[in-house]
């Protein structure tokens, strides 16, 4: 049997139309709401706000349209919404008015089994905090991840990613037996592993040391290149010098959503 091609070449599933001609491609059923239009990931005005003892926004109108193939990099102070952004368009959250829209369906407001399934086949999400499985070993918590998916041969695909995080040497450790950085790794491993067009990376970088986490972007960068839309939450401004596009965010607002034109350092000339 021919070996299977790795996550970052094979082509991105079929939900997303290809990177060439993100703008005139059909939208397609990542979710199974009504069908409004041909966007990709698609905020219009969407805030997202907490009750309690005091009311928090976290959210405040926020509108943008990503393509497919854009590796786009979220900066923004502690606090300032950038992981309830993923979480709205991740759909583990939804929000209190707004609607988003991805490859033309919307998914705030659509039913529980859409949601569900829109998560495991089209989300890639690398939590903040990493969220292991503690009784599962790195090779089960990455194959996990790729079932999800419905990905074929998941325990091969988990295998190959992992490695190619650096971690072939620590397949059959359990979570609590690695680093804070092994740990990383794997839950970037767990959501590349599953080959699903959109990646939402919270800090991915956040344990890592400067070359394992120079080494993770060029791995999250490759992912774009195949056609993905590939979102890195950050407070490293020199990631943001690599990525196509920088969105800030402060108290909750956009304050800044710009394209990075001209030539781009190469990873090698970044520095932190
Ligand atoms: N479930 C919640 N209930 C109430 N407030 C919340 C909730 N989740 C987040 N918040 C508040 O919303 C704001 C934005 O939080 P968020 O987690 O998006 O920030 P962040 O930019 O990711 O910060 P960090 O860089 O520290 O991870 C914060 O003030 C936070 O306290
Ligand atoms: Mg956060």
């Amino acid at each position: 049997m021919p070996p299977r091609a790795t996550p970052a070449e094979a082509p991105p599933s079929q939900v997303l139309p290809p990177r060439a001609t993100p703008a005139e491609a059909p939208p397609s059923p990542v979710a199974a709401g009504p069908d409004v239009g041909p966007a990709l990931i698609s905020l219009r005005d969407v805030s997202r706000r907490y009750s309690g003892a005091t009311e928090v926004a976290a959210l405040e109108h926020a509108s943008l349209e990503i393509r497919a193939g854009e590796f786009v990099v979220v900066l923004g102070t502690s606090g300032s919404g950038k992981t309830t952004l993923l979480n709205l368009i991740g759909a583990l959250d939804q929000p209190s008015s707004g609607e988003i829209v991805i490859a033309g369906r919307r998914i705030s407001g659509a039913s529980a089994g859409d949601l569900a399934k829109y998560r495991r086949e089209s989300v890639s999400f690398i939590f903040q905090t990493f969220n292991l499985f503690p009784a599962l070993t790195a090779v089960e918590n990455v194959e996990f991840g790729a079932n999800a998916a419905r990905r074929k041969n998941a325990t091969r695909a988990a295998v190959e990613m992992l490695n190619r995080v650096g971690l072939g040497h620590r397949l059959t450790h359990f979570p609590h037996s690695l680093s804070g950085g092994e740990q990383q790794r794997v839950a970037i491993a767990r959501a590349l592993a599953t080959g699903n067009p959109i990646v939402l990376a919270d800090e991915p970088t956040g344990e890592l040391d400067f070359r394992t986490g120079l080494a993770i972007l060029e791995l999250l960068q490759s992912q774009a290149g195949t056609g993905r839309v590939v979102i890195v939450v950050t407070h490293n401004r020199e990631i943001a010098r690599v990525a196509d596009r920088v969105i800030e965010l402060s108290s909750g607002r956009i304050v800044s959503d710009r394209r990075v034109e001209g030539e781009r350092p190469s990873l090698a000339d970044l520095h932190w």
